[in-house]
Parts: structure tokens; sequence; C-alpha cells
């Protein structure tokens, strides 16, 4: 296992970081605890997860007993909780989901706590500063965001750096093979300010697992059978021919398409660390096999190319439209 340094933190995490967000929900407690006792034997030392995710908080809390110093805890603010009026990100639902996330965890601090996404109706200002009091009390150890624009990153950069609130250090977005959109901004943007960047998806939520063949029904099973945005994506012919470029890469390399994905990924300096994520515990073995190796430059420039189209997708699941998240009064 490689180690990096998480932006500009003086922290150093596994380049592999387990997501959690099938605990509970497609891993029970069991197949869970296998999982997180295996990658921590693999040397991963890095864990995301959400409260949204499930139960997959309390899952980790009752796993990572009496471990839970050897890992780098990642979780994150979504709940906005029903007949209230506050935005995700306000001073009421981030002090109500920290102290729920820190009881379930089982644990008195989170060291990275991140925005799930951008709340268009909180000032900013006011969540910036909800997140600084939790640095200073210690219960939050590092502030990160996820599903941001780079220009709503360099807002909130800008107010922190005015009012000396803890700034933040990474950026968690979606990134791989067949979705490069971050390319455009957001890795400029981490690269100039120092900023870890997490991908998520690192695998297309499944679309690079090898399971999807032109021409044939979604397999029962997979993520594709339940999401429409998957469902959406398998229609495009352009993805398949770009999935069977992959195979033959794949192939003559002696990898599985997710084991080629996770490679090219890790090719790419600007990347801090992908985060694996998994609906069997051999997913993410698999992964910690080829965790040493790296394919070769021109392998890296092939898949580069022929990827090159899908540099341009927007974000799925934020809307351009739903504006930035207010700066000032
Ligand atoms: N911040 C955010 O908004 C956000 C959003 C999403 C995820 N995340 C984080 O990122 C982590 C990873 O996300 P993800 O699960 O979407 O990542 P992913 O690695 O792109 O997709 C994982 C899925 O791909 C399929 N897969 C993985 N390995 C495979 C293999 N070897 N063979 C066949 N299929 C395979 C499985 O789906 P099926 O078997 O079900 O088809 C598996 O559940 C999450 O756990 C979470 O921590 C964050």
């Amino acid at each position: 296992m490689q180690y990096v340094q998480f932006g500009k933190t003086d922290m150093k995490v596994s380049r592999l970081c387990l997501g959690t967000m099938t605990f509970s929900d497609q891993l029970d407690l069991d197949a869970s605890r296998s999982v997180v006792d295996e990658a921590i034997e693999r040397g991963v030392n890095f864990i995301d997860t959400a409260e949204s995710y499930k139960d997959s908080e309390e899952f980790l809390g009752k796993i990572l007993e009496g471990r839970r110093d050897k890992i780098f805890l990642a979780t994150k603010v979504y709940r906005q909780r029903a007949g209230e009026q506050h935005g995700r990100n306000s001073r009421e639902n981030i002090t109500h989901s920290l102290e729920r996330s820190l009881r379930l965890l089982q644990t008195d601090h989170v060291d990275l706590y991140q925005l799930h996404h951008p709340d268009p109706h909180t000032r900013l200002d006011e969540t910036l500063d909800v997140l600084d009091h939790f640095v200073k009390q210690g219960k939050i150890r590092y502030v990160g965001v996820c599903n941001h624009y780079a220009w709503q990153m360099s807002a909130m950069i800008e107010r922190a750096q005015r009012f000396g609130w803890d700034p933040i250090v990474s950026i968690q977005a979606r990134y791989n093979v067949l979705d490069r959109a971050i390319e455009m901004e957001t890795v400029p943007m981490a690269t100039r300010y120092d900023l870890a960047i997490m991908a998520y998806a690192p695998i297309g939520s499944g679309l690079l697992g090898g399971k999807y063949k032109r021409n044939q029904p979604i397999p029962a099973g997979s993520r594709g059978k339940e999401d429409a945005k998957l469902q959406k994506r398998l229609t495009e012919p352009k993805l398949f021919d770009a999935l069977e470029r992959l195979e033959l890469i794949a192939q003559r390399n002696k990898l599985t398409l997710p084991q080629l994905a996770i490679l090219w990924m890790l090719a790419k300096p600007y990347i801090t660390t992908p985060i694996i994520g998994g609906s069997k515990p051999e997913h993410f073995r698999a992964i910690y096999d080829i965790a040493d190796t790296r394919l070769s430059d021109a392998d890296v420039s092939e898949i580069d190319t022929l990827s090159a189209e899908f540099i341009y997708r927007p974000f799925q699941n934020q809307a351009m439209k739903e504006g930035a998240p207010l700066a000032e009064q």
C-alpha cells in the first residue's frame, strides 16, 4: 500500500480510501466487518462514510471499537430533517448531524467532516463559522467538501481567509475513466490550493465493473437495475465503444476492468485517493491485489485518449441552476 500526504494537512493516508456506502445496504454487519478487517490488514488507514449511508456510521462505530485511532475517519453532513426550516449546511443542522455522527461512530472527533453538497439556502459564512467552532472544540480535525464546483470552493477559501476560519482541505468528487468532468476546473483549482482530491465512483458506480454488455439486458442484482442515471448512461453507444476498448487493454495486462480503472486513476498524481466501493467483499480485495502495481505510460495515455470525450460531462448530481451558497447577508 502506498501512502500520500492529505492535501496541505500533516496527515499521511493510504492511497486507497475505503468507501462504506454499501454497508448496511448490500453488506450486512458481518460482511462489513470482514471488509474493514481486510482493508486494515492490507494497509488501508482511511475510511469514508456519511450520515446518509443508511446505518453505515453505526456499523463503523461497532466495527472500529478498540481501533478507532488507527483510522483517518471521514463522514459527511447531508440530512435536512423534515419539517424544519434549516438548510442542510446551517448551524442548527450541522450541530445536530455532527453530534449524531459522533454518537453513532462512537468517537469524540471526526478526522474529516465534509459538506455532502452545497446548500443554496444557507449563508456560506454561517456554515464556515459553525465548522470552525467545532474544529476549535476538537470535534472536527479537518473540513472538506463534496460535489462543489471550483468557483464555490474559491468563494469558501476567500471567506475563510478573510475571517480566519479553518479552511477546507479537500474535495470529494465523482471521477472515473467514463466521467472526467473535474479535469476542467476542479483539478487545476485543487492543485493551485493544495486541496486533497478524493475520487468517488472510481468504477463508474459499477459501469466499469465488467458486467454491462452492449445490447444485453442489465444484470439482476447490479446497481444499474435500480439506478435511473446508470440506466440512462447504458443507452449511450459511445459508452460501450469505450468499454470494449478498455476490456482489450485490461486483457492485454491480465487485469480485470475494475482493476484497470483503478490503476489508471492511481497513475494520476492529482488524485490523492480513489474511494473504493463494492457490493461484495471480493470487489475490495481485487483492488488491494493490484494496489502496488502500475500501468505503463503508454497504456495510461491510450486510456486518456479513448476516454477524452468524457471530460465534458456535466456533474450529475448538482445542477448549475441550484446556484451558489450565499456568501454575505
Ligand atoms: N460524496 C459523494 O457524493 C459520494 C457519492 C457516491 C459514493 N461516494 C463514496 O465513494 C465510495 C465508492 O463509490 P461507489 O460505490 O459508487 O464506487 P464504484 O467503485 O464506482 O462502484 C462500486 C460498485 O461497482 C461494482 N463493482 C465494484 N467492484 C466490482 C468488481 N470487481 N466486479 C464487478 N462489479 C464491481 C459494484 O456494483 P454492483 O455489484 O452493485 O453492480 C459496486 O458496488 C462510496 O462507498 C462512498 O464512500 C461518495
